[in-house]
């Protein structure tokens, strides 16, 4: 089975050539590894011109996020079909970064039912921002999935992909351990499979927050994830490509 690895660009480079030889570099290092799945997600705006000149089938791309409605006065917003026709397949609903600019466990309930009926693949973003002694972090966790399947029929609930994200991780150089991890996958699942049955079983889970090539192998190895989902170090063309092969060689 193919590890996926997410590419998430943020609000970077800052330009559109600077864009290209990121890409450039990602492709290259996901081409060298048979074993590795590679979504990158530009700035939407880089979308349409880096996918439209790709041609193979090594990545595919992701938006950041999309508007659940199909279409209207929404200005500055891009729809899920937008995205498509720029040619997205994924939709990233609910990253952190959006939930601290406002997004509700309501929108990405619309989001990711909106991404399903548009035959795209939603990345459903979930993670405490600080874990509690007591344990309310797997509270909230449990909140944020509930909320993102709500609308999901059963029929597609093994395309949703899951992507936890300890917020108090984001940003720094080193992830949670990779058995809390395990821990964690082990309840989103049990979550999952609580509401919809066996097939939650299906559900792929990614780690994302401070994944690094150092610390990449032994959360894929030990995290009970398919995958990872990563920031900063992915609009580092080097280390993003010792990332890659790191998981490769694991
Ligand atoms: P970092 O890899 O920079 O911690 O970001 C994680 C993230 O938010 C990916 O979506």
């Amino acid at each position: 089975m193919k590890s996926i690895v997410v590419a998430n660009w943020k609000m970077n480079p800052a330009s559109f050539k600077e864009a290209k030889k990121l890409f450039e570099a990602a492709k290259k290092a996901a081409e060298k590894s048979p074993n590795v799945s590679l979504i990158v997600a530009p700035p939407a705006i880089f979308l349409r011109e880096l996918a439209g000149g790709y041609r193979g089938k090594k990545l595919s791309f992701v938006v950041q996020n999309a508007h659940a409605e199909a279409k209207g006065a929404f200005t500055g917003e891009i729809s899920i079909a937008q995205a498509h026709d720029a040619g997205a397949s994924y939709v990233l609903v609910g990253h952190s970064e959006r939930r601290a600019a406002g997004e509700t466990n309501d929108d990405t309930r619309k989001k990711t039912s909106a991404a399903i009926s548009a035959r795209m693949t939603p990345i459903l973003c979930i993670g405490e921002e600080k874990r509690a002694a007591l344990g309310e972090h797997f509270s909230f966790v449990r909140d944020q999935l509930r909320a993102g399947f709500a609308d999901v029929p059963p029929a597609r609930v093994s395309r949703v992909i899951v992507a936890y994200e300890p917020v108090w991780a984001i940003g720094s150089e080193t992830t949670m351990k990779p058995r809390d991890m395990h821990e964690m996958a082990i309840f989103i699942r049990k979550t999952i499979i609580d509401m919809y049955g066996e097939v939650g079983h299906a559900v792929r889970i990614l780690y994302g927050a401070a994944v690094t090539d150092e610390n990449a192998p032994a959360m894929m190895r030990e995290g009970d994830v398919r995958g990872l989902l990563v920031g900063h170090v992915s609009t580092n063309a080097e280390r993003f490509a010792a990332l890659i092969n790191s998981i490769s060689k694991a």
